[in-house]
């Protein structure tokens, strides 16, 4: 590896997750089981991808881990808070993701992760009826007892850094608001006075993780870090922030196949996702409010590839739909059904059909994964605030909107940004260009 500026992976990383569930466990046993050489960790960027660095007679491919320096699996330490009390083995066994091979191996692990007490408000994810929850009487109490976690947590795990990630239920839709959300100032102030409506549980995650001096990831469609208030924190504290939603099936697809269509300048009539799952996720998302949340991170997908500005023959009246279903039978196992009305030389109409039959979490855990580590590495080479080269792994990925930047959806913009940041980090020089 060559000489970097980033300050080594030395010492215990502590992963702490916000919800124990479908998502976050299928990620803890991957982890626990892959560092005993009893899986293999497919789809983590992190652990499989190699990029080039130099050009021409000096390029080379490497893995990441050889070009930065980058926490190994068996340095990671995970925690949790959940509105449910049962441990990670419990709570593994329940989500029905993974067979009883695939956990039995890592059982007393798993039962050692213990959800500490959640900062929760059920008007915020009103079908969670669990008790495991903080007695706090405002949103900076909250705000303190979390950071008060993480402390301890940090202490008793001799951990030398931490890293929070959000992968609880998906909150009703915040819009941001100028009034609470634009400056560190006033959303503190919203905090102490227990402004419920504009303070979501989330953002207290979020700011005690950063006042705590952890990278913060939210991987829920929530809005928590998406507004400038905490943008403005992440850079006090000198730390990462990325956001926002998992990017694993429909969307993944959406943002890998609509640069065919606009690469072939071909137009688009209509975009119409619709899909099925039973987990509680489905079941949390069954609730429009929280439903509504989810749907605008997933309509923003289609418009920064296929834009109207640049080619209103094409893509200037677009009809976008996005449907989610609760279905128990299928649980985990989401089905999505993706109907693309194109037209082509002369405007005449064609349809694309995909069906992807999917595992929801089998999917997101490599993210949480990458995201992890990424966060972490990039706190140690010293950069904060919108992490954009985490755009990658995300379905609405953050972008200060304030100064009219635009996100970027196109998975393949995304992927040379993220190669971009890893050469740069690693001491080469950020050397691919996003037509
Ligand atoms: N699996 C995917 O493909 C995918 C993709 C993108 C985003 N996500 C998001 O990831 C999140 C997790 O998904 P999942 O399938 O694991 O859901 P899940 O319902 O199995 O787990 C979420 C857990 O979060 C807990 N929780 C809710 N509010 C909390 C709070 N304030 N503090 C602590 N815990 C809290 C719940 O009790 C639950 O156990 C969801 O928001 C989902 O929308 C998932």
């Amino acid at each position: 590896m060559k000489q970097t500026n980033v300050m080594p992976a030395e010492g215990k990383l502590g992963i702490m997750v916000v919800g124990c569930g479908a998502v976050a466990t299928t990620f803890m046993t991957g982890v626990l089981m892959a560092r005993k050489g009893l899986t293999k960790p497919v789809g983590s960027m992190t652990q499989y991808d190699k990029i080039r660095v130099g050009r021409r007679d000096a390029k080379q491919y490497l893995h990441y881990k050889d070009i930065v320096p980058l926490a190994d699996l068996k340095d990671i330490v995970f925690g949790t808070w959940d509105v449910y009390p049962q441990n990670a083995y419990q709570a593994a066994v329940y989500a029905e993701v993974l067979k009883a091979k695939d956990i039995e191996p890592v059982r007393e692990e798993l039962m050692a992760i213990r959800p500490m007490k959640a900062a929760f408000d059920r008007n915020y994810a009103k079908r969670l009826d669990g008790d495991n929850v903080k007695d706090c009487q405002t949103r900076w109490d909250m705000v303190l007892e979390l950071q008060k976690d993480i402390r301890n947590f940090k202490q008793q795990n001799g951990c030398a850094r931490i890293v929070v990630i959000w992968a609880a239920s998906t909150e009703i839709y915040v819009p941001y608001d100028e009034q609470y959300h634009k400056t560190l100032g006033q959303l503190e102030m919203a905090m102490k006075s227990d402004d419920r409506a504009h303070i979501a549980p989330s953002m207290c995650y979020a700011y005690a993780a950063l006042a705590e001096g952890c990278p913060f990831v939210m991987g829920a469609p929530n809005t928590t870090v998406d507004i400038p208030a905490m943008w403005e924190l992440a850079e006090k504290t000198h730390m990462p922030i990325a956001g926002k939603d998992f990017k694993t099936g429909q969307t993944l697809v959406k943002s890998g196949f609509a640069p065919i269509i606009k690469t072939r300048n071909l137009g688009l009539a209509g975009w119409f996702s619709t899909n099925i799952l039973g987990n509680r996720d489905g079941l949390v998302l069954d609730e429009p409010a929280n439903f509504h949340t989810k749907e605008v991170s997933k309509l923003s997908t289609l418009e920064t590839i296929c834009k109207a500005d640049d080619q209103p023959d094409l893509y200037g009246d677009i009809y976008h739909k996005v449907r989610i279903n609760y279905y128990p039978p299928r649980n985990d196992n989401k089905e999505g059904w993706d109907n693309i009305d194109i037209f082509g030389w002369m405007g005449y109409p064609m349809q694309i059909k995909i069906n992807f039959l999917c595992r929801d979490s089998i999917l997101a855990a490599p993210l949480l994964l990458d995201l992890a580590l990424l966060s972490d590495l990039a706190a140690r080479a010293g950069r904060y605030g919108i992490q954009r080269f985490l755009s990658f792994f995300l379905k609405s990925p953050m972008h200060d909107f304030t100064r009219g930047e635009e996100a970027v959806n196109n998975l393949f913009e995304q992927y040379t940004m993220l190669k971009n940041a890893i050469r740069e980090m690693g001491g080469y020089e950020a050397d691919e260009e996003i037509d």
